[in-house]
């Protein structure tokens, strides 16, 4: 099964606020439903939201009643809006965006339902890749992971994070399908628990023995020589290699860097934004203060009645902490500015 699917014109999709207890499908025929279930995390992970982007598109393509190209167009610009609203921070998102709207304004695409067509394909051929560019930045980043090592690893960035395979869990993955012995140390990664959740939840099921930690103990374990590598994926990359990722991230990189541990990103060139010279221009959503007062989401806070709390979902680690970033088409080491266009360039 993968996180998300496209079937006679549904858009169908694991709900991963269910996870692990069970496994529910989520089915949506509207495009601002799918920008909901954006917002509202049914679906997650930087990849995952560009593949539901794609689909969100198409669904507007259908939903439109336009007779004309160029009403079509419009409809399709006023969805493009909603889509891009839904969350801030990872690219994968206006990258998809921007894709399904080029292929939209082809010139050879004359009437409304030839660009209807070409967008249903298109969502699907954008899932379809995602896949096929997992498993090669697995293969890349496998290279980096010895038998025997013990991995520190961030937020859930598998199968769920995807269409299917995954970023840095799809790269430990990969390592355990080639034979090598790997352990992972899984930061439960508050306040929505995707590494104790979804991360915990898909080794699991490959069979790659792990231990939850909470997220502040990974200083501990890298500290006492029982981590030997980190490994996380990112939202967005910065032109300079700086890195937003789950919150967490940049401690967890200063952890590693204080005790000589190497940290790899891994990303596909959709998370990789040229147009940003550096992290500082990224920008970081602010979630509701619930998501850490009521940790369980079951209208019982932790914290005393009227307490306030902040909720930044991701941060920025400095390139100077980041080892080597991994992308479908080649591991990227400093400085990261040619290697990073390069990688770029080798995609379009
Ligand atoms: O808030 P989330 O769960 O969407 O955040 C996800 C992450 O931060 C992942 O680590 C990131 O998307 C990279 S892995 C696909």
């Amino acid at each position: 099964m993968r996180t998300i699917w496209w079937e006679d014109g549904t858009v169908k999709m694991i709900d991963q606020r269910q996870l692990p207890h069970e496994v529910v499908i989520a089915e949506f025929t509207d495009h601002r439903e799918v920008a909901r279930s954006i917002t509202e995390m049914y679906i997650r992970g930087a990849p995952a939201i560009g593949a539901a982007a794609g689909f969100a598109m198409a669904l507007a393509a259908l939903e439109s009643t336009a007779t004309t190209r160029e009403g079509l167009l419009n409809d399709l610009e006023a969805a493009a809006e909603t889509v891009r609203a839904a969350r801030p921070t990872a690219a994968n998102l206006f990258w998809a965006v921007d894709r399904m709207l080029g292929v939209a304004h082809r010139g050879t695409l004359t009437d409304a339902d030839a660009v209807r067509e070409a967008l249903v394909a298109e969502a699907q051929a954008l899932a379809d890749e995602d896949v096929e560019i997992s498993k090669r930045m697995g293969a890349n980043g496998a290279t980096l992971i010895n038998d025997g090592d013990t991995i520190l690893h961030h937020c859930n960035t598998g199968a769920l994070a995807t269409v299917d395979w995954g970023t840095a869990l799809g790269v430990i993955r990969m390592a355990h399908e080639q034979g090598k012995r790997i352990h992972v140390l899984v930061d439960e990664t508050r306040p929505r628990l995707q590494g104790a959740r979804l991360t915990a939840w898909e080794l699991q099921q490959y069979g790659i023995p792990y231990d939850i930690i909470s997220d502040n103990a990974a200083g501990y374990f890298l500290r006492t020589g029982q981590a030997h590598k980190v490994f996380f994926g990112a939202d967005r990359v910065a032109a300079n290699g700086d890195v937003a990722n789950k919150i967490g991230t940049y401690m967890l990189s200063l952890a590693a860097r204080d005790n000589g541990v190497p940290a790899y990103a891994v990303v596909p060139t959709s998370t990789i934004d040229l147009s940003l010279p550096d992290g500082g221009h990224i920008p970081i959503e602010e979630r509701s203060p619930d998501e850490v007062l009521d940790l369980q989401r079951q209208g019982r806070p932790l914290a005393p009645a009227g307490a306030s709390a902040r909720n930044p979902a991701f941060d920025v680690t400095p390139h100077r902490l980041v080892t080597a970033i991994v992308t479908e088409n080649g591991v990227v080491r400093p400085p990261f500015g040619p290697g990073l266009q390069a990688v770029v360039a080798a995609a379009r």
